[in-house]
């Protein structure tokens, strides 16, 4: 790992600001200054900023099941329970990966990895999201088309990818996009008001049966999955 991803996965600051801290001879590396932009600093190297030892806390990632009722930021202003209220003090510098309405439940990605959480959001990896959808009443499947065409939402268009019935008033639905509320407000958009919604699968990784409110270390096969180049292959929806 390059120099200024070391310090900016130390927490130093974005990698433009390590860039310049290079730049300014303010780093040093086995207590020689460091100019040096291709410099790879292993696991042995003491690498300094302004005279402090910086080190890199080795990547984690868990999934929690949310339950509706919490929200996902680390402070809610209107003093909500967080989702954090769920986890270990320890677990307090993570940060999820997206995020979930305060209603809304299911499978939410935390972690201390940057790059992992910026892969994973990215719209360009059009990463896909599973959602069991049910609904205030019985769904008309001439509905459907619409929105898997698409509407309007924030200026672009939203669109579901996937919509399978399950039985009358509930649905799997599948986004590869991350507009806000997306699937409420696509469903509303054609009359129907969401009773509960819980996303069960982002990109290959099942929630399972995680108990609400529970997290788990995610496997390192799990944390293996969500390589970029394992999106090219990307599960239909199973049938339950
Ligand atoms: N769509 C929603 O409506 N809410 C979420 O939390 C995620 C997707």
């Amino acid at each position: 790992m390059r120099l200024n991803r070391f310090l900016a996965a130390a927490g130093v600051g974005s990698r433009r600001h390590c860039d310049e801290l290079i730049a300014a001879g303010r780093v040093t590396m086995n207590g020689k200054v460091c100019i040096n932009f291709s410099a790879q600093p292993g696991p042995d190297d003491h690498v300094k900023v302004d005279g402090k030892l910086v080190h890199v806390a080795p990547a984690f990632t868990i999934m929690l099941h949310k339950p509706a009722g919490f929200v996902s930021t680390r402070k809610d202003p209107h003093a909500r329970d967080t989702v954090f209220d769920l986890l270990p003090q320890k677990f307090s510098r993570l940060f999820n990966i997206g995020r979930l309405d305060a209603q809304t439940g299911g499978l939410l990605l935390l972690t201390n990895d940057g790059e992992l959480a910026q892969r994973l959001t990215h719209p360009r990896y059009k990463i896909e999201k599973e959602y069991e959808v049910t609904l205030d009443r019985s769904w008309d499947p001439a509905l459907a088309p619409r929105l898997l065409r698409g509407i309007f939402l924030d200026g672009q268009r939203a669109q579901i990818t996937q919509l399978r019935p399950v039985t009358r008033t509930k649905l799997r639905v599948v986004l590869r996009q991350g507009i806000n509320r997306q699937v409420r407000r696509m469903f509303e958009g054609v009359g129907y008001r969401i009773k509960h919604l819980v996303r069960v699968r982002i990109g290959h990784l099942r929630l399972g049966d995680l108990p609400r409110g529970h997290w788990r270390a995610l496997t390192k096969r799990e944390l293996d999955s969500l390589r970029p180049n394992q999106y090219l292959e990307i599960p239909r929806l199973r049938s339950e």
